[in-house]
């Protein structure tokens, strides 16, 4: 008899699992040999994948995604990546970054440190698990295992960015090179982000003169609010999962934030966006970004880049990504710039924060762009 099966002995079948094991989240579960999945994690028919329709090996359902050079966007070139920068942002919502500039080493370890930590043994992680959706330090599995009735196939490591001074001294201290690891991406990943805001700043019309017309407030921004902003960097594991058909990495949602950059798995895809009807995969490609608008961005540049959705597959090879989630300060208005708004195109959102994405996020499960939505006026 399996492990799983000694743990549900009274049970018929090995997918009814008590609802305490599955709050220890899918690696625990994988690790007790569970060779179903437990019904705590089966959607409902009409909320699962179809995997022969959206097959991962059905080339018509790739998408190309627009693929922006980060490095000419430095150089001479700067016009025309402008313009494929604004046709992303605008008729995708998702673009891959390459030629970064961010050394391969820093990303490589990265990626190895978040596949270790989730190699710990649950007791080790679970110091870090907390109902609080604001803590600083939070791990867990599926979006809010509080509220979820249906969980994702995920576990989760999210970490705070800011203030270092303070947030540091609670990520975790194991493994031992996490801290400096993801400090020194978090920095890099930063630095790149407001070089993408300073670029679509820069398409949206609001960064001409910004010093004279900050003064004279007229809807321009300058960068120093989006270097103070909020960071939060995202670990996802997506253990092998012995049924994909039944489940989902994650159910399909929007970003809250400006930008999210996300490094995924070279080898293993499953990462799906909504597009044109159809749910599209991002193929890896290696050194790359995959780079999405976030809620925040819709609102700020008042609808003309929407957020899009997406989900991720679970997949029969476990695989790992790391995103990382930038916006304002936290305690700052999210509203349409300005400068957007006018007569002949009126403020399309209501202004929001943090604290009520939070809110919402807390006393509510994630469901497709509904926060979004809440904040729309008609
Ligand atoms: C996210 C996300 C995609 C992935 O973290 O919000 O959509 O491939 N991740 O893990
Ligand atoms: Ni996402």
């Amino acid at each position: 008899m399996s492990p799983a099966m000694n743990l549900v002995a009274e049970t018929e079948r090995e997918n009814e699992l008590p609802e305490s094991l599955s709050q220890k989240g899918v690696i625990y579960l994988c690790k007790k040999g569970i060779e179903n999945v437990p019904t705590k994690y089966i959607l409902p028919p009409l909320e699962r994948p179809n995997l022969s329709y959206t097959s991962t090996n059905s080339s018509s359902h790739n998408l190309n995604l627009p693929i922006i050079d980060f490095s000419q966007l430095q150089g001479s070139n700067r016009s025309h990546v402008l313009n494929s920068l604004a046709t992303a942002c605008e008729e995708y919502g998702f673009f891959q970054l390459v030629n970064h500039g961010i050394p391969n080493q820093v990303i490589s370890n990265m990626f190895d440190v978040a596949k270790r930590f989730f190699k710990l043994p649950f007791e080790e992680r679970s110091k870090y698990m907390s109902t609080d959706m604001g803590s600083a330090v939070r791990c867990g599995t599926s979006f809010n295992q509080n509220k979820d009735s249906v969980f994702c196939w995920r576990d989760f490591l999210k970490l705070s960015c800011q203030p270092y001074s303070d947030v540091l001294p609670l990520w975790p201290s194991s493994p031992t090179d996490l801290r400096q690891t993801t400090f020194d991406y978090s920095k890099e990943l930063k630095n790149l982000y407001l070089m993408l805001v300073d670029a679509i700043l820069e398409n949206l019309g609001l960064l001409e003169n910004s010093k004279e017309e900050d003064e004279s407030k007229n809807g321009s921004c300058g960068l120093e609010e989006f270097e103070d902003g909020s960071q939060l960097i995202v670990m996802n594991c997506y253990p092998s999962c012995p049924e994909p058909e039944l489940t989902l990495g994650m159910t399909p949602h929007s970003d809250y934030g400006f930008l999210t950059l996300l490094l995924q798995d070279q080898l293993v895809k499953g990462l799906q966006i909504l597009h044109g009807g159809n749910w599209v995969n991002v193929e890896p490609i290696p050194n790359s970004f995959v780079v999405n608008v976030g809620d925040h961005l819709e609102i700020f540049s008042n609808g003309k880049y929407q957020s899009v959705l997406h989900r991720v597959l679970a997949t029969s090879t476990s695989r790992i990504s790391v995103a990382s989630l930038h916006s304002l300060p936290f305690n700052r208005m999210i509203q349409p710039a300005p400068k957007l708004v006018n007569e002949a195109n009126p403020s399309r959102y209501k202004p929001t924060d943090f604290a009520s994405f939070l809110d919402y996020n807390s006393s509510s499960e994630p469901r497709q762009k509904s926060f979004l939505d809440s904040r729309k006026l008609t």
